[in-house]
C-alpha cells in the first residue's frame, strides 16, 4: 500500500477527525502535516467516550497505530504535553507518537505577537485562532525559526532565542506597546518542557519512507482545509500553511509519488470560522438551525461557526487543486427535516454566471451564489448503514452533490459516532 492524504474540501471543521478514525485499524501510520494546535479534530468511539484533539494525530485512538507530528507542523510545546497528559489520563497509550526533528517549535512570542496583530488590525483582523500559527511560520519561512531538534543542544537553542527576541522584543514593546520577554526565561522554560518530548524526537522522514518501503499504510492527515491554504484559500483570510494534498507529501518528507488516494472531507452544507468571504452564508433562520442541530462550534476555540448552504463551486475547485479521488460526506443527518435542500451550483459576479472559482480576490468577495433546490427528507437517518437505506431524496441530494464535485462520494457520515457511517467503497 501507499500514503492516502487526508483534505479538508472546505473551510475546516468537515470532521477529518471521524475519517481518520474510521480508517484507523487499516493504518500503520498517521501523519500531521502542516498547522499546529489551532487544529481541533474531535473523534467520538463506539463506547461513546470523546476526545478533542490539537496537535497529536488522531491515529492516537487506535490501538496498534504510530502517530507522527511531520516536519511541517509547528508545534506548541506546552500544549502538546497537556495534551499527551489529558491521553495518559484517559488511559490512552501515547508510546507510539514521534516527533519531527525539523518541525518547528511555537515559542511563547509567537502567541503574544499572534494576539496583538489582530487587536492592532482591527475591522480588517483574520479572526486567526490566536495560537501563534501565523508567526510562527513567518519565522520559519525567514529562516530564523527555532526547530524541535535545537532543545538537544543548548547553545545553539540559546543562540537563536536571543536572536529572535532581540528583534520581536522591539516589536511587542515599541510598536504595540506590551511587556518584552526575557530570554533566559524563554530558553530555560523551553528545556524544562523539552524533558517531557525529547525521547520522541526522530528522524520521522527516514521512518516513513522506510514504512512505504515495507510496503505500510500511511494517512497523512491535514488539518484546516482547502480554502484556508495560504495559497490556494480566500487569501488573506487564510491559515499561514498549506493543508492542501501537495503540502502533505512537503510536510512529511515523502515523494508526491507515493501517494495514491486524496481523500477530501466535505460536510452536507458549510461552516466557516474567523472572518472572511463566504458567498453561501445564511443569516437567517435556515442559518441558526444548521448551527444549532450541526452543534457548529469550534473545537479550539469555542467560537460559534458561521453556516451556509452546500457550494459546489467551491468543491470542483477542492476537486481540482488536490487531485481529490474519494469524497467522504460528513454530517448528513443534520439535513433531515428540511423541505427542500439548495445546494450553490454556480455564482453571479458582477452581473455574469461564473462555474468556477473567480480568479480575483474582488471577484469571490462579489460572488452571489445560484441555488439548485432539492426535495428534502423527514426521516432520521442516523441509524443508515448502506446507500440503500437511505431515503431516495437523501440519496438523490449525495448523486448530485456527487456530480457537482466530480470526485465519488465513497463515505457518508449520518451522525459523530465511530459506527455511523454509510461505506459505498472501501477507501484502503
Ligand atoms: P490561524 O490558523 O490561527 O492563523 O487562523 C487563520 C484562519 O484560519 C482563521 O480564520 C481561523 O478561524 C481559521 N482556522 C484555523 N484553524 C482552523 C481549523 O482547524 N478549523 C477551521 N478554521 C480554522
Amino acid at each position: 500500500m501507499a500514503a492516502i492524504v487526508l483534505i479538508g474540501a472546505q473551510w475546516g471543521d468537515e470532521g477529518k477527525g471521524k475519517a481518520t478514525d474510521l480508517l484507523g485499524e487499516k493504518l500503520q501510520w498517521v501523519v500531521r502535516y502542516q498547522g499546529g494546535n489551532n487544529a481541533g479534530h474531535t473523534v467520538v468511539l463506539p463506547n461513546g467516550e470523546t476526545f478533542a484533539l490539537h496537535l497529536i494525530p488522531s491515529g492516537i485512538l487506535t490501538p496498534g497505530v504510530n502517530n507522527v507530528i511531520g516536519n511541517g507542523v509547528v508545534v506548541d510545546p506546552s500544549v502538546l504535553l497537556a495534551e499527551l497528559k489529558g491521553l495518559e489520563d484517559r488511559d490512552v497509550d501515547t508510546s507510539r507518537l514521534l516527533l519531527s526533528a525539523d518541525a518547528h517549535l511555537l515559542m511563547p512570542y509567537h502567541v503574544a505577537i499572534d494576539k496583538v496583530t489582530e487587536r492592532f488590525l482591527g475591522n480588517s483582523k483574520i479572526g486567526t485562532t490566536g495560537r501563534g500559527i501565523g508567526p510562527c511560520y513567518q519565522d520559519k519561512i525567514a529562516r530564523v525559526g527555532v526547530r524541535v531538534a535545537d532543545v538537544l543542544d543548548e547553545k545553539i537553542l540559546t543562540q537563536k532565542v536571543e536572536a529572535a527576541l532581540e528583534v520581536k522584543n522591539q516589536i511587542l514593546t515599541k510598536i504595540y506597546n506590551r511587556k518584552g520577554l526575557d530570554p533566559n526565561e524563554v530558553v530555560d522554560g523551553t528545556l524544562e518542557l523539552a524533558e517531557g518530548f525529547k525521547h520522541r524526537i526522530s528522524d520521522t522522514r527516514l521512518l516513513l519512507n522506510q514504512a512505504l518501503e515495507r510496503g505500510e499504510t500511511i494517512l497523512l492527515e491535514g488539518s484546516q482545509g482547502t480554502l484556508l491554504d495560504v495559497d490556494h484559500g480566500t487569501y488573506p483570510y487564510v491559515t499561514s500553511s498549506n493543508p492542501t494534498a501537495g503540502g502533505a507529501a512537503v510536510g512529511a518528507g515523502i515523494g508526491p509519488g507515493r501517494i495514491d488516494t486524496v481523500l477530501g472531507i466535505l460536510k452536507a452544507y458549510t461552516t466557516r470560522v474567523g472572518e472572511g468571504p463566504f458567498p453561501t452564508e445564511l443569516f437567517d433562520e435556515w442559518g441558526a438551525y444548521l448551527a444549532k442541530t450541526g452543534g457548529e462550534v469550534g473545537v479550539t476555540t469555542g467560537r460559534a461557526r458561521r453556516t451556509g448552504w452546500f457550494d459546489a463551486v467551491i468543491a470542483r475547485y477542492a476537486t481540482r487543486v488536490n487531485g481529490i479521488t474519494d469524497y467522504f460526506l460528513t454530517k448528513l443527518d443534520v439535513l433531515s427535516s428540511l423541505e427542500t435542500v439548495p445546494i450553490c451550483v454556480a455564482y453571479e459576479v458582477d452581473g455574469e454566471r461564473v462555474d468556477d472559482m473567480p480568479m480575483t480576490q474582488t471577484g469571490f468577495h462579489h460572488a452571489k451564489p445560484i441555488y439548485e433546490e432539492m426535495p428534502g427528507w423527514w426521516e432520521d437517518i442516523s441509524g443508515c448503514r448502506t446507500f440503500e437505506d437511505l431515503p431516495k431524496n437523501a440519496q438523490d441530494y449525495v448523486l448530485r452533490l456527487e456530480e457537482l464535485s466530480g470526485a465519488h462520494i465513497s463515505c457518508i457520515g449520518v451522525g459523530p459516532g465511530r459506527d455511523q457511517t454509510i461505506v459505498r467503497r472501501e477507501i484502503v
